[in-house]
């Protein structure tokens, strides 16, 4: 079995595990993963992520708003954020970003996504960055901001890799580079430079193969890191090793 697994990215605030996730979760160190990081998408979210947080050793927080809501955000959401960002178990200010898959208005989006890059700098904490479909406006403002930080479920060419890479940022991959065509995830797989790769899983969506389409956990980390190694023709116990240094890096876990 696998083990000292870090899943840098992940839901367990999601309704999905409404009926068992106290025994998911607390069974994760028996079943070899190490740490997890709960992202946030709002100010309840974060709330939640850092009550698992206290819960178990092993679980992180995040604090950020994701471009998705925006809706009722209030006046004094970076004044929250700078609270909730206090506890010595918020790891990151995220996810946030730019979502241009979904109709949401794109100034809004900006507006909120520039507020907190400059938090992020302010408090001098790492963000995590989501970005679906918004590559080349999502590099601007990280290019002009120059944040420390995740580029999460990283879904661009090996071109835009090498900008990432250029800006310090790390990236993640998950479940979607086992899938049965990915090719793109392949390719970043086998040229991301190892010491800025991180594993998550951003549960409970995106398993990998061969649970493709059910719920998804911090367990099926093993498969994401069993066909990235395979890629890359190396052990994958110990690129579970050197991810989990990079994330515990990334984000000051001692
Ligand atoms: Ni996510």
């Amino acid at each position: 079995m696998l083990n000292n697994i870090f899943d840098a990215h992940a839901h367990y605030d999601d309704k999905w595990f409404d009926e068992d996730r106290d025994s998911l979760l607390s069974a994760m160190p028996e079943r070899g993963v190490a740490y997890i990081v709960n992202a946030a998408v709002d100010i309840e979210t974060a709330r939640t992520a850092l009550r698992y947080a206290e819960q178990y050793p092993y679980v992180y927080a995040c604090a950020g708003i994701h471009p998705e809501n925006l809706d009722g955000l209030a006046g004094n959401y970076l004044e929250q954020l700078t609270e909730l960002l206090k506890h010595p178990k918020a790891v990151a200010l995220g996810e946030i970003g730019l979502d241009y898959h979904w109709d949401i208005p794109r100034e809004e989006q900006h507006r909120v996504f520039e507020e907190q890059l400059r938090l992020s700098k302010e408090l001098d904490v790492p963000v995590v960055i989501h970005d679906r479909e918004a590559h080349g406006d999502t590099m601007e403002l990280l290019r002009k901001y120059r944040p420390k930080g995740l580029m999460h479920c990283f879904s661009g060419s090996t071109e835009m890799l090498k900008e990432v890479m250029k800006l310090g940022l790390y990236i993640s991959l998950g479940g979607t580079v086992t899938f049965k065509n990915a090719r793109v995830p392949v390719e970043v797989a086998a040229a991301v430079p190892l010491d800025r790769l991180l594993l998550e899983t951003d549960a409970p969506y995106l398993s990998p193969v061969p649970n493709r389409g059910k719920r998804n956990d911090s367990t099926n980390i093993a498969y994401t890191a069993a066909r990235i190694a395979e890629i890359r023709g190396m052990d994958a116990q110990e690129l579970i090793d050197v991810t989990t240094e990079n994330a515990k890096s990334l984000y000051g876990i001692k």
